[in-house]
């Protein structure tokens, strides 16, 4: 065959996948089981570069597809996580995919699978991955991207995944951006890396849409916040939060929240985020990260929090009736000097909450690399979030260079950077969370992230009196401060005779 690259399923970012590999000069196999897609992928290729330069050749089989590329055969996957991968690798050693060849899954797996998957197809093909971040418009002109598996497949892969990838100027950290159709970016630095073994790159990007939850979760606060308790217009707020996203909170997700914020219903010519029903949606990756944080016993409060905050969002029957029953405060009733000063207050806790979300999700990946072996370099992850992903953010330059400055750092929170931005706005953090609460104002994100920064900063937690608890029921033991680490001791609790203060009752 001719073809450079196979692909398979051609959704949206399947489809945008294989146009961003033709803009980068890549000659390519498609197939998908709906041959309308395969029309449709051949239609715009041939649209965007004219039919003499059209690079995509479309397939009707899985073999059609082998036989159209170059040996040793590389194919890209593009379909639903979970079985609709095993099936296409199954067609595939079924066509004769031979032990050369590499296939490379593109889509949100749980990583336990692809672990699982790359030991079961071993002899038949080399089973690789990657997770793709950047939803569509990043899948056409440079996602973010997370490989992991085989070393030796990686370096075949390396020069076709680099090319397509993000880029960022390296000085600024800030992405440099094309989209238009044949004229990709080819400078500054991709934004992929290798991130190891099999596996590894789907955890990373499974903590990123922790993060990502998380994230959205503190915007959504704050503008909760902002609507209930400072009674701002979605226009009101859309303009503080473009005025934020010229600073340090610039990102992604700022930037659309504003966005969005501004769109008109064309139906009724109303703010359209007033029309939109408050019950939220999700695949599964944030509660995947939030269960792994939990078994690792790794503290991601913040995220585990926005993951809740979904849930109840979803119960919007019961939170109606609720809502007509369950008494809140009365409203703050706020002066217009007040609500100013409470607008600044608010860029600060979205600022330092944001910061201990991240430092979760990076405590997080440190936990489970420990766990299962895996050598990751935090610099290099923050590096790849720069751009193209989601969560991309002038702040992941902070955190890069955080790293760089120590690559064994424990917490994010440690780094002189982010430890001295909090000293320096904390209280802000704490004002606005307390003014939130006493308007009655549910702020589980922001809220989580100020307990978690207070519970690491603690010489001493009130573990001591649990310690206590579990002991008096359940003869569990303690260690005690004034002896050797380890040494277990448990009292008599149900003696009469054991020594008490005295109290009066
Ligand atoms: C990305 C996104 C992407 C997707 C998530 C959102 O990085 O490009 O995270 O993977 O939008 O699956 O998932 P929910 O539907 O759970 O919000």
């Amino acid at each position: 065959g001719e073809c450079d690259i196979g692909f398979i399923g051609l959704g949206v970012m399947g489809s945008n996948l294989t146009l961003n590999l033709a803009d980068h000069g890549y000659r390519i196999a498609c197939f998908d089981l709906d041959p309308s897609k395969v029309d449709a992928i051949i239609a715009q290729d041939a649209n965007e570069r004219g039919d003499r330069e059209a690079r995509v050749v479309g397939c009707n089989s899985f073999t059609e597809l082998l036989k159209n590329l170059k040996s040793p055969h590389m194919i890209i996957l593009s379909v639903p996580a979970g079985e609709p991968v095993d099936h296409v690798c199954n067609h595939l050693i079924d066509a004769g995919i031979e032990a050369d060849d590499i296939v490379v899954d593109t889509g949100n797996s749980l990583w336990t699978d692809s672990v699982e998957r790359e030991a079961r197809f071993k002899g038949k093909f080399l089973f690789f991955s990657t997770a793709v971040s950047g939803g569509e418009v990043g899948a056409r002109f440079g996602p973010s991207l997370m490989p992991s598996g085989d070393r030796y497949a990686w370096t075949r892969l390396e020069p076709v995944l680099k090319a397509i990838a993000a880029k960022v100027d390296a000085k600024t950290g800030k992405p440099i951006e094309s989209f238009t159709p044949g004229k990709p970016v080819t400078e500054g630095e991709p934004c992929a890396t290798y991130i190891g073994p099999q596996g590894a790159g789907h955890y990373v990007k499974m903590v990123h849409n922790g993060i990502e939850y998380a994230d959205m979760q503190l915007i959504c606060e704050t503008y909760h916040i902002m609507r209930d308790a400072l009674d701002m217009t979605p226009a009101e707020i859309a303009a503080v939060f473009r005025r934020w996203n010229e600073g340090k909170l610039n990102s992604y997700l700022m930037e659309i929240s504003a966005e969005v914020l501004e769109q008109l219903d064309p139906e009724t010519q109303q703010p359209l985020v007033d029309v939109i029903l408050d019950k939220a949606g999700q695949k599964g990756t944030g509660l995947w990260t939030a269960v792994s944080a939990l078994q690792l016993g790794s503290p991601a409060q913040t995220i585990t929090s926005a993951v809740f905050a979904r849930s109840i969002s979803a119960l919007k029957d019961e939170r109606l009736l609720a809502s007509k029953k369950l008494q809140g405060p009365a409203p703050l009733n706020l002066e217009s000097s007040q609500k100013l000063a409470m607008i600044e207050q608010l860029e600060q806790a979205l600022y330092c909450s944001k910061i201990c979300a991240y430092a979760q999700g990076f405590q997080l990946m440190a936990t489970a690399a420990k766990e299962h072996g895996w050598e990751l370099e935090f610099g290099e992850i923050a590096k790849i979030w720069r751009a193209g992903c989601i969560i991309r953010a002038v702040f992941l330059q902070s955190i890069a260079q955080a790293y760089e400055q120590d690559e064994h750092l424990d917490n994010l929170l440690m780094a002189p950077y982010f430890a001295e931005q909090i000293t320096e706005f904390q209280s802000d953090w704490r004002s606005a969370i307390a003014q939130a609460t006493l308007a009655g104002i549910p702020c589980p994100g922001m809220m989580s992230a100020l307990s978690y920064y207070d519970a690491y900063r603690s010489a001493v937690l009130p573990a001591n009196l649990l310690q206590g608890q579990r002991d008096y029921f359940g003869a569990h033991t303690y260690q005690r401060t004034d002896k050797p680490a380890g040494k277990k001791f448990h009292i008599a609790w149900s003696d009469p005779q054991r020594p008490q203060i005295a109290i009066k009752r």
